[in-house]
């Protein structure tokens, strides 16, 4: 089979001056359309979540709304454990634990169920994209409400230059792509 560097490098398309000009949009829709090399993704974004022979080491999968949920469910599926979704403010219809951050212009809410996650559990938190990191630790504030422990953060695209890793202080990062 192809490695995990060439599988990422054929079917992630960089777009130049997207969503504006000077950006370079990382475009992974083609990955999603090809079974052999989504499942080659999942499967590694999965990993951190076993051991050296393989067994898996936590009870549930994190997914962040929106992107996060096409890269966390099939893990979860994979790993044979169960998919837990944050969602947007106001999405989630019963008692929500709820964390805000700040982006670049104005503030977001991040929401989990309360008995999404029972203490104890331990959570690995699956996204698209590590940017400035506000969103990851959102997540594991989410979580560490609920009394799990996240065990990683597993992303397909870190963007380095942004340093989000000093706000994932403590947590174990895993990134397939660094821009
Ligand atoms: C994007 C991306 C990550 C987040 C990363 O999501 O999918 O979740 O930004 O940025 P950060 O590290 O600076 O927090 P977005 O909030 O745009 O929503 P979406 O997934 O629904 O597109
Ligand atoms: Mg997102």
């Amino acid at each position: 089979g192809r490695s995990l560097e060439e599988t990422l490098e054929r079917l992630v398309a960089d777009v130049p001056d997207f969503p504006e000009p000077g950006v370079g949009f990382k475009d992974i829709t083609p990955l999603l359309a090809d079974h052999a090399g989504f499942t080659q993704v999942v499967e590694a974004l999965a990993a951190p979540a076993r051991d050296t022979e393989g067994a898996v080491t936590v009870t549930k999968v994190l997914g962040m709304e929106s992107r996060g949920f096409i890269l966390g469910a099939p893990a979860a599926m994979q790993l044979g454990v169960g998919f837990v979704p944050v969602r947007k403010a106001g999405k989630l219809p019963r008692e929500t634990h709820a964390v805000s951050y700040s982006l670049e212009y104005g503030e977001a809410t991040l929401e989990i169920h309360t008995d999404a996650i029972a203490p104890g559990e331990r959570v690995l938190v699956i996204d698209d994209v590590l940017a400035t990191g506000g969103t990851a630790a959102a997540t594991i504030e989410l979580v560490e409400r609920c009394g799990g422990v996240v065990v990683g953060v597993s992303v397909l695209l870190e963007l380095g230059f942004l340093d989000p890793r000093s706000k994932l202080p403590g947590t174990p990062v895993h990134s397939l792509l660094v821009s």
